[in-house]
């Protein structure tokens, strides 16, 4: 297995290479450095994670993770699942992402399904979200529980220490997760959401145990799919903006395509337009990017016409 969650730091505290202007000093020893993990802070928030009565159920200890260092971990994202009977096990990695790994996972019956997927983020985006601005500057804020805070003392108390770091991210891994139910709900074509705890998400799984969903970007379509598939995408760019979210990062790359139907993926950098001044931007992106992948197919439509045309309906209230 990828070791995606170990951090690129060195344990030890590089010596400095400059030479010492006090030849006779001691040399300075190396400070022993701890792993992100192991910080008391991150410690106490996963503590705080965990399922409050510690679970009534027997001890989650997937094959598939027997070995891995970053075990712990991974077992303190997925355990809340276990014992929430909506997993029994973790069967292998899906694919792991620039922010995420995505896991699949044996669905427990109860959940009328076989088999689940579970994102999890990675320990740093706790740390360093690389792209930080646009989460800022893109979406309102939103407190633990996914609600937008409106009163910016409350944010402004905030130090940042990294265990306030820890709550903000979470709190936009809530807002992935109720996008997605709010759209699922809505009739679109995005993976069921069931549940989400700390960084982690656990949703519907599109494709089968060994063979998950390609990307639409990784695989050639027969011609003729082509425009109902864009017409289908158009459709629910339309009811994601009917209700009030844009998808932000919308493009081939977050699309899964499986016998011959799309499903939307990823919401990571969904905003709400009522809270976003550049939304129009975005919107304009998420249409001109996917636009781009049918092109060559002989879809043929223009993306800023559309564009222009969808904001003023929805600026309208006729969506
Ligand atoms: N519900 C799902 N069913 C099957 N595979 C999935 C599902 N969700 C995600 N995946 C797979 O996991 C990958 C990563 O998921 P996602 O795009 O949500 O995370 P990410 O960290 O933003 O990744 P990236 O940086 O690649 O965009 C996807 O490209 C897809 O291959
Ligand atoms: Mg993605």
């Amino acid at each position: 297995m990828m070791d995606i969650y170990s951090e690129s730091e060195p344990e030890v505290a590089q010596a400095s290479s400059k030479p010492s202007a006090t030849p006779t000093a001691e040399p300075k020893l190396p400070v022993p450095k701890s792993s992100y993990e192991r910080s008391p802070d991150v410690q106490r928030w996963l503590q705080e994670q965990a399922l409050e009565d510690g679970g009534t159920k027997g001890e989650f200890n997937p094959t598939f993770l027997a070995g891995s260092r970053d075990r712990l971990w991974i077992l303190s994202s997925l355990t809340h699942f276990y014992q929430e009977d909506l997993i029994t096990d973790v069967l292998h990695v899906v694919k792991s992402g620039k922010e995420a790994t995505v896991y699949c996972c044996a669905a427990d019956p109860a959940t009328g399904t076989d088999y689940l997927a579970a994102k999890v983020y990675r320990p740093r985006m706790f740390r360093n979200l690389s792209n930080d601005a646009v989460y800022r500057h893109s979406r309102a804020q939103h407190d633990q529980d996914g609600h937008v805070v409106r009163d910016d003392r409350r944010r402004k108390g905030n130090k940042k220490n990294t265990r306030n770091r820890a709550t903000e991210v979470t709190s936009w891994i809530t807002y992935e997760f109720q996008t997605q139910q709010k759209l699922h709900a809505a009739g679109a074509d995005v993976p069921r959401a069931l549940s989400q705890i700390g960084n982690a998400v656990l949703m519907e799984y599109v494709g089968v145990v060994d063979e998950p969903a390609p990307l639409l970007r990784e695989v050639r379509i027969p011609r003729e799919e082509a425009q109902p598939l864009w017409d289908c995408l158009w459709h629910n760019i339309e009811l994601f903006l009917a209700n009030d979210c844009v998808h932000g990062d919308l493009s081939a790359y977050n699309i899964l395509y499986w016998q011959g139907h799309v499903t939307i993926i990823d919401f990571a950098q969904a905003v709400d337009p009522r809270y976003n001044q550049e939304v129009y931007e975005l919107l304009a992106r998420d249409i001109e990017r996917v636009y781009r992948y049918f092109a060559p197919y002989g879809v043929v439509a223009d993306p800023g016409a559309l564009t222009a045309e969808l904001w003023t309906r929805y600026m309208l209230g006729e969506l």
